[in-house]
């Protein structure tokens, strides 16, 4: 080869180098979206965004991510609590104070929005998140945004996970949520919520946790939740939820946490509860009553059975000693009578998971009257 040739090889490689990276980096338009939104927060401990100058955003930008083919910008990822050591700091004293701009509608390659654990960031939701069509991951937990949840946000057809939990939310949860058919993961918990859960939530054939503690929705259980074959946690407690709890959560295959706690539910258990596939049950502070249903065996396999705080009557069944596992049983402050089956799972058990009912006796309760 001679080096005329050589020469021109390595000219155009430098050239084609060249080029590639000036395609690589972002867009000016995406950067300057960046910026707006940067503006609108304050991070005064760590310095995340000091790591946000240059042109190429697509690059050393702290949190912010680019798509490989189309160099858009497709993540913010922004997490207050991180085990970086730098973040140290920001867990003693806060914070990100601030608000979402809705100059992040203008990313519209955006995917993923991770604003989580700031504890300082206020203001609402942009409403225009709505309209980027690419979202698959919205996760603003541990903030103090308020208002209410965009009501177009069903637009979001890609949408897998909803993290808005551990903030100041209110208004109802938007019919529109039951056409995110792609949502897996609905995470609400400790907002101030209410309304009711939407009855055809059921819809959402793909959610595998739903998470709705600690906010005041009211109104029935939708007895569509338990047509979602793939759902493993469901988190009503600590609301305002009525009525009785469907018969058929006892017949979901993977379903493992049920937990109702803390609302105004009524009516009995149902009986296919007790040998379901829920290990994790929790009814207590209900208005449930009836017996607790003889309908234990081999199958149930509990580790917490918590029934405490309803109304239930009659005694503790004989089947429960049939159960394979039972590791936190709690059935006090209800009106329980009669003698407390002897043996498994009562041997590891302690007066005080049966205290407070009408005439419970038997080990390791006082000894029952003859
Ligand atoms: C929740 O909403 C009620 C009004 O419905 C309001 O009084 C209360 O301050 C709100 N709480 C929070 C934590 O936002
Ligand atoms: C069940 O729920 C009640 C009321 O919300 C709560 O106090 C209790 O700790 C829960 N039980 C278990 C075992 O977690």
């Amino acid at each position: 080869m001679d080096t005329k040739k050589s020469l021109l090889i390595l000219l155009s490689t430098v050239v084609v180098l060249l080029l590639s990276t000036a395609v690589q980096s972002c867009l000016p338009s995406d950067r300057a979206a960046l910026l707006e939104f940067r503006a609108k927060l304050k991070e005064p401990y760590i310095g995340v965004f000091n790591t946000w100058k240059g042109q190429d955003c697509c690059n050393g930008w702290y949190g912010v991510s680019c798509d490989p083919t189309t160099h858009r910008v497709a993540g913010i990822t922004l997490r207050g609590e991180s085990e970086d050591p730098i973040f140290q700091h920001a867990k003693r004293s806060g914070l990100m104070t601030g608000s979402i701009s809705p100059a992040i509608c203008k990313l519209i390659r955006l995917s993923t929005i991770i604003i989580a654990d700031w504890k300082g960031i206020s203001g609402e939701i942009p409403s225009c998140i709505e309209n980027l069509p690419f979202l698959r991951h919205i996760d603003l937990v541990g903030n103090q945004i308020s208002g209410v949840i965009p009501a177009n946000i069903g637009k979001l057809l890609r949408l897998a996970v909803l993290n808005l939990a551990d903030n100041q939310i209110t208004g109802e949860i938007p019919w529109s949520i039951t056409r995110l058919t792609s949502l897996a993961h609905l995470d609400l918990k400790n907002n101030n919520i209410s309304g009711v859960i939407p009855p055809d939530i059921g819809r959402l054939k793909m959610l595998s946790r739903v998470l709705l503690t600690g906010n005041k929705f009211s109104g029935q259980i939708p007895e569509s939740l338990t047509r979602i074959y793939r759902l493993v946690d469901l988190d009503l407690s600590l609301n305002r939820i009525t009525g009785p709890i469907p018969a058929s959560f006892g017949k979901m295959s993977v379903l493992a946490s049920l937990n109702l706690d803390g609302n105004l539910i009524s009516g009995t258990i149902p009986g296919t509860l007790m040998t379901s596939s829920i290990s994790n049950l929790n009814l207590s502070g209900n208005l449930i009553s009836g017996q607790i249903p003889n309908t234990f065996g081999p199958r149930s396999y509990f580790t917490v059975l918590d029934l405490s705080n309803n109304r239930l009557q009659g005694p503790i069944p004989a089947s429960i000693t049939t159960a394979s596992f039972i590791g936190h049983l709690d059935v006090s402050h209800n009106h329980l009578c009669g003698k407390i089956p002897t043996g498994s799972p009562f041997d590891h058990l302690d007066a005080t998971s049966f205290t407070y009912n009408t005439c419970l006796c038997g080990k390791p309760l006082g000894n029952c009257k003859k």
